[in-house]
């Protein structure tokens, strides 16, 4: 690493769902661990949140954690609501679906410095898909989403690790 990478500060990078207890937490939890996988850890500082207060202040939904613990990907995440200073500096917002995106554009308004974009624009199997909301149905639906997020984290993480030298 040169001493110029060293110093940069890390970029900012938040996912977002409806109530940051599945979805969320799991992309959270999946970019860490590919990014620390390939010793970019440092490089970015991330977060995720919910455009829905309900969940706030609860752990991922039980079933995110067990398909996540499958995989061995741990997550830390408690939930939140997304704020209006999440759109206010420079970084990345990564939205699950295109409701979330739509909330995001409302609650950033046109002077957003953030760079606002769609999970699977990134999954080389269905760009601009949502991913799909696995919260009212069975485990199945987590491995799904798990497989989709996998994939469209790895594509973002080689979007972003490409940018950023
Ligand atoms: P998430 O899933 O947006 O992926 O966290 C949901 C969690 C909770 C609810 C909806 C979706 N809910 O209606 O409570």
């Amino acid at each position: 690493m040169t001493p110029k990478s060293l110093s940069r500060k890390p970029v900012s990078v938040l996912f977002v769902c409806l109530g940051n207890i599945c979805r969320s937490p799991l992309a959270e939890g999946i970019f860490s661990s590919l990014s620390e996988a390939r010793g970019l850890s440092l490089r970015f500082q991330v977060d995720s949140a919910g455009t829905g207060g309900y969940h706030a202040g609860e752990a991922p939904d039980p079933r995110a954690l067990a398909v996540a613990r499958a995989h061995g990907v741990a997550l830390n995440s408690v939930a939140r609501r997304v704020k209006r200073r999440d759109m206010d500096h420079p970084g990345i917002v990564v939205a699950m679906d295109r409701s979330n995106l739509r909330s995001l554009e409302r609650l950033g308004g046109r002077r957003s410095r953030v760079r606002l974009v769609l999970m699977r624009d990134f999954d080389p199997i269905g760009p601009g898909a949502d991913v799909p909301d696995p919260y009212y149905g069975g485990p199945g639906g987590f491995q799904e989403v798990y497989e989709i997020l996998d994939r469209s984290c790895r594509g973002l993480l080689d979007d972003l690790a490409g940018r950023n030298g």
